[in-house]
C-alpha cells in the first residue's frame, strides 16, 4: 500500500528520452494480449461544460492508441459525440509514474468492438446486456433475480455482444510521463504532436 504523501521509485533511472513516446508508452502498459487491463481516468467535455471523468479499463494500447469499451446510450458516449477529445490518466504509484494523454477520439467499427466483447470475463460480457437505468433503479433482489435469469437463460461462452456494446480509441496528441524520485524532485517528459512530428520538453513533476 502507499503512503498518502510518497511513492515508490521510477525502475527507469535513464536521463534518456527516445523520439517516440508511443514506443515509451508502450514500454509502460501491458501488452494488447495481457489479461490484466489497468484502470484509467478518462475525462470528457461534458455537454454544460463541465469536465467529466470516470474510470474504465484500457481494453489495449495498440501501439497508436488507447482502447476501452461502454456502453453507447452512456454520457461519455454522447459527449463524445459532441467533442470526440478527452483525456486519459494512469497512475502506477508505487513505480512513481503517472501517464496523462491527451488526444482525439473516435468509434471503433464495429467489427473491433464484437472481437474485444468475447475476451471479457462472463461478468462483464452480462453486464453490457443488464447495466440500464431502469433495472438499477429496482431493488437489489429484482437486480440479482434479472441478472441470475439472463445468465440462466443464455448458456454458453461467449455471449453475444448486445448493440449498444461501443469500443473508442484515443489517438494521442500530447502525452506526459510523470516520474517520482525518492532522491531528488520529480519530472515530466512532456511530448507533444505538431506539424513536424512529436516535440519534447522537460518540465517539473
Ligand atoms: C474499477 C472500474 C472499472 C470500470 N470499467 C469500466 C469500463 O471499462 N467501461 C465503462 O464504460 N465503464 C466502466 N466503469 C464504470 C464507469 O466508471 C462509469 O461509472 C460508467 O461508465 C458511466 O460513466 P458515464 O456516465 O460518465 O458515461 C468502471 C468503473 C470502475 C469503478
Amino acid at each position: 500500500m502507499t503512503i498518502p504523501g510518497t511513492f515508490g521509485r521510477d525502475q527507469d533511472e535513464t536521463d534518456a528520452a527516445p523520439e517516440d513516446p508511443l514506443a515509451l508508452m508502450g514500454s509502460w502498459l501491458p501488452s494488447p494480449t495481457d489479461p490484466v487491463k489497468p484502470l484509467m481516468v478518462f475525462a470528457t467535455a461534458g455537454l454544460d461544460g463541465y469536465p467529466n471523468a470516470r474510470n474504465v479499463l484500457l481494453s489495449a494500447f495498440d501501439g497508436t492508441r488507447l482502447h476501452f469499451h461502454t456502453e453507447a446510450r452512456s454520457r461519455k458516449a454522447a459527449e463524445l459525440a459532441a467533442e470526440p477529445r478527452a483525456t486519459a490518466v494512469l497512475v502506477w504509484p508505487e513505480h512513481a509514474r503517472q501517464l496523462v494523454v491527451t488526444g482525439d477520439v473516435e468509434a471503433e467499427t464495429p467489427a473491433e468492438a464484437a472481437a474485444v466483447y468475447p475476451t471479457r470475463t462472463r461478468a462483464l460480457q452480462l453486464l453490457a446486456w443488464l447495466n440500464t437505468d431502469e433495472l438499477a433503479a429496482r431493488p437489489v433482489a429484482e437486480r440479482r433475480a434479472a441478472w441470475a435469469a439472463f445468465d440462466a437463460a443464455h448458456p454458453g461462452q461467449p455471449l453475444e455482444p448486445p448493440a449498444t456494446w461501443a469500443g473508442y480509441a484515443l489517438t494521442p496528441r500530447r502525452i506526459a510521463f510523470w516520474r517520482g524520485d525518492t532522491e531528488g524532485p520529480s519530472n515530466r517528459l512532456v511530448y507533444t504532436l505538431g506539424d513536424g512530428g512529436w516535440t519534447l520538453e522537460r518540465k517539473a513533476g
